[in-house]
């Protein structure tokens, strides 16, 4: 048997089991913290959601996870019912409630709330929406460089339901994610529909070659804020980065491989397909971007 590890591991954490939870403006504990069966994220995943993260007091990137959100929500058609500045004020509100400074992660989730019966029609949905943040005391602990199988689950079309979306329903990357798992790995590695590489189920995919870094073009993958963080390191850092379509002859041979998302900042990965990347251990380039962005996220939150 191999030993499992996810890209969203975190230490334990008494204090989780005595969070209160914001629930539609009200702060809940976690075991009352409770939606209706009718709840139109639990029925059918139509809704939206943003993670985020504090480090020393300030949300990290904060302007743009709102932005994503409410541009979800629009593309969507879901009315959060709020302001942008009464999310935030949502959140900041729950981190006071939960006494947090640092090392915390919110799941902000909006759906189309209480339908009037079990049936897919989001007009069925006439009580407004379901807000709810669910705020952890969250230190990521991954123990080692992250193992990735490719699956069959390709990212989808933008006409299907668009990979941009951080839609409540992540089925596809659910399937892909248990195929990884099966092949013996801890997540999958998506393909797009013309074969190139394009991100992991639940992150963003970087390759680094001669020193160089390669992403996707983008367009099959979200947008991930930590993703465009680190290309505009690169940018700022003289270090060569291209949004390109590669191929996993590409990435076998890749000197480093690396995820990206807000939890895990950047996450190296070690192995793609039995194959070792580079040494297997994180490589240089990638130790120096999670330097720099430290340092972002320092500056941030100086
Ligand atoms: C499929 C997928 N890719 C990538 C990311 C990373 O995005 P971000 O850097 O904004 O956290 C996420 C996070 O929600 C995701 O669900």
């Amino acid at each position: 048997m191999q030993d499992h590890v996810t890209t969203h591991q975190a230490q334990e954490d008494a204090r989780n089991e005595e969070i209160l939870i914001w629930l539609n403006g009200r702060l809940v504990p976690k075991a009352q913290a409770m939606v209706s069966v009718y709840d139109s994220g639990f029925m059918l995943g139509d809704g939206v959601w943003e993670g985020l993260r504090l480090y020393n007091g300030t949300w990290a990137f904060l302007d743009e996870h709102m932005g994503r959100l409410f541009e979800a929500a629009k593309a969507i058609d879901l009315d959060i019912g709020m302001t942008r500045d009464e999310v935030i004020s949502a959140l900041l509100e729950t981190q006071t409630a939960n006494d947090m400074h640092t090392d915390a992660h919110a799941r902000l989730m909006v759906t189309r709330g209480v339908k009037t019966r079990p049936f897919q029609h989001p007009s069925l949905s006439q009580q407004g929406p379901t807000v709810t943040i669910i705020m952890e005391h969250s230190r990521p602990s991954i123990p080692r460089p992250i193992r990735l199988a490719t699956v069959p689950h390709i990212r989808g079309l933008p006409m299907t339901q668009d990979p941009k979306l951080n839609s409540h329903s992540k089925l596809n990357c659910i399937l892909a994610c248990i195929a990884a798992e099966k092949a013996g790995a801890d997540e999958a590695l998506m393909l797009d529909v013309h074969g190139f590489v394009n991100t992991t189920n639940a992150c963003n995919f970087f390759i680094v070659r001669k020193g160089a870094v390669w992403t996707s073009t983008g367009d099959y993958c979200m947008n991930g804020i930590t993703r465009q963080k680190v290309i505009d390191l690169c940018h700022a850092n003289d270090i060569p980065v291209y949004e390109r379509n590669f191929s996993l002859v590409d990435t076998y041979g890749a000197d480093e491989a690396f995820l990206t998302g807000t939890f895990g900042a950047q996450t190296p990965v070690g192995e793609i397909d039995g194959r070792q990347i580079g040494t297997g251990d994180m490589g240089p380039v990638t130790h120096r971007l999670r330097a720099l962005y430290k340092a972002l996220i320092d500056k941030e939150a100086a």
